[in-house]
Parts: structure tokens; C-alpha cells; sequence
């Protein structure tokens, strides 16, 4: 049965900012907010969580200055609750968190809502959609890892679809407001896969800044892909 929330949505773009190059991210993400991105995803690790080191909130505070567009933070570090005032200093407007890892996740989750935030949960791959079931209520957006994180330019797991899916389901049922986001592995082909899945939004960083075509030509790729997998789904 498809869903009544799939029927009116639009599918958006958030371009992690992973992928792009870091000597003139200011142009890039200039480019990204020209080709209407939705906002701007913003990958936080700490060696710890995930065994590769990116940036902090020095780099969103940079971001900060160069951007209109809200700034999306995921938080792939071993104690988020520890590091949310200095990003919301820096000017973050919402908050990726993991389920894995975190004792505490409701604290967590009320934590972001406190400082007026929006809050969303992450899911990694063996992580099964049932999980995230006593938390929707409380989210805006539920972020399925399609990958595994830490790294870009991964491929997409196609065994994360089923999950999609499920968790497509549980957002209808439980809060239909809710963003269900894909992250990792998306370009053309993916896109398409996880909007028939029931994506709703999707975060892209290789195949939008890392491509030899440039990022207009890319998002406009992975739009029209989207949009065309969604109308299948919507007719
Ligand atoms: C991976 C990050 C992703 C990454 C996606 O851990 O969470 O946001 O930037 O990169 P691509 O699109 O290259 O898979
Ligand atoms: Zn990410």
C-alpha cells in the first residue's frame, strides 16, 4: 500500500560536504544552495565511533559564514550530548545521532530539542528498523545508513532496502512528519532505489562533488532520478 505521506512529498537533496574540496568548500556549497539543496550535511568523527577522523565545529562555524542553508550535524562520535553546545555555538541547525553506542538516547534526543534543535536518529546497517520504533515520536528525521559509516565513496547496500521499507511503514503509522533520510553509496541508479523504497530525503557526497561533470550537472542527474522514481511510486 503506498503511503499517504509519499503521495504528497517531494524527494530533497542534502550534499554532504565529505566529498567535497575542502580548498574552496565556501564556492562548492555557493554551488550546492544555487542548485537547491535542502541544507548541508556535515559528517563528525572521531576515530573512536568510527575509525576515520573528519572535522568539528571550527569547520561549521566557517560554514556558518558562507551559507544560508541549515546545516545538518551527524554525529558519528562516542558522546554527542558532550559536544552540542560547542555545535550549536557554531551555528547547527539540526543533529544526526546514532542509535549504536548510546545508553541514553532519549536524553540525547530531548538534549537537541532543548537547545531549540531539530533531532534526528541514525540506524546502521545490521541495525534492525524495529529499534527506532519507542523514539519516532520524539524525531524529525530517521537516517538509514546505507552504508557503512566513516568513509564516503562507498558502495550502497542493497540489503538496507527491506529496512527502508520497514521504517517507511513505521513513519506512516507512528509520525508521518518524519524525514526518513538515506545516507552513503548515493548516486542515479541508488537514488532511485531508496525514493521506490520510501526515501524521502537523500545525502549525497561523492556523486555530487566528486564527479567530472560538476555539482549543477549532478544534482540535476540525481533529482530527475529521484522524481522519476517517486512518480512511478505515485501513479
Ligand atoms: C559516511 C557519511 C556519509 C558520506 C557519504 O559515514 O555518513 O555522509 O559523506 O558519502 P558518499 O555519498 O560518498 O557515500
Ligand atoms: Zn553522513
Amino acid at each position: 500500500m503506498l503511503s499517504q505521506t509519499l503521495k504528497k512529498t517531494v524527494v530533497r537533496l542534502v550534499p554532504s560536504i565529505l566529498a567535497a574540496d575542502f580548498a574552496r568548500l565556501g564556492e562548492q556549497l555557493a554551488e550546492a544552495e544555487r542548485c537547491g539543496a535542502a541544507r548541508i550535511h556535515v559528517d563528525v568523527m572521531d576515530g573512536h565511533f568510527v575509525p576515520n577522523i573528519s572535522l568539528g565545529a571550527v569547520v561549521v562555524e566557517a560554514l556558518r559564514k558562507v551559507t544560508q542553508l541549515p546545516l545538518e550535524i551527524h554525529m558519528m562520535i562516542t558522546n554527542p550530548d558532550l559536544f552540542l553546545d560547542e555545535f550549536c555555538e557554531a551555528g547547527s541547525d539540526s543533529f544526526l545521532v546514532h542509535w549504536e553506542g548510546n545508553p541514553n538516547l532519549h536524553r540525547t534526543v530531548q538534549l537537541i530539542k532543548a537547545h531549540g534543535k531539530r533531532a534526528g536518529v541514525v540506524i546502521n546497517p545490521a541495525t534492525t528498523a524495529a529499534a527506532i520504533e519507542e523514539i519516532l515520536p520524539d524525531v524529525d528525521q530517521i537516517l538509514v545508513m546505507t552504508v557503512n559509516p566513516g568513509f564516503g565513496h562507498q558502495h550502497f547496500l542493497r540489503s538496507t532496502l527491506a529496512k527502508i521499507r520497514r521504517v517507511r511503514q513505521m513513519i506512516e503509522r507512528i509520525n508521518p512528519a518524519c524525514d526518513l533520510e538515506v545516507d552513503g553509496g548515493i548516486d542515479e541508479e541508488t537514488a532511485s532505489l531508496a525514493v521506490a523504497a520510501g526515501a524521502n530525503v537523500l545525502v549525497a557526497g561523492t556523486s555530487i562533488f566528486g564527479v567530472s561533470q560538476g555539482v549543477d550537472a549532478a544534482m540535476k542527474g540525481l533529482q530527475s532520478a529521484a522524481n522519476n522514481a517517486l512518480n512511478r511510486i505515485q501513479q
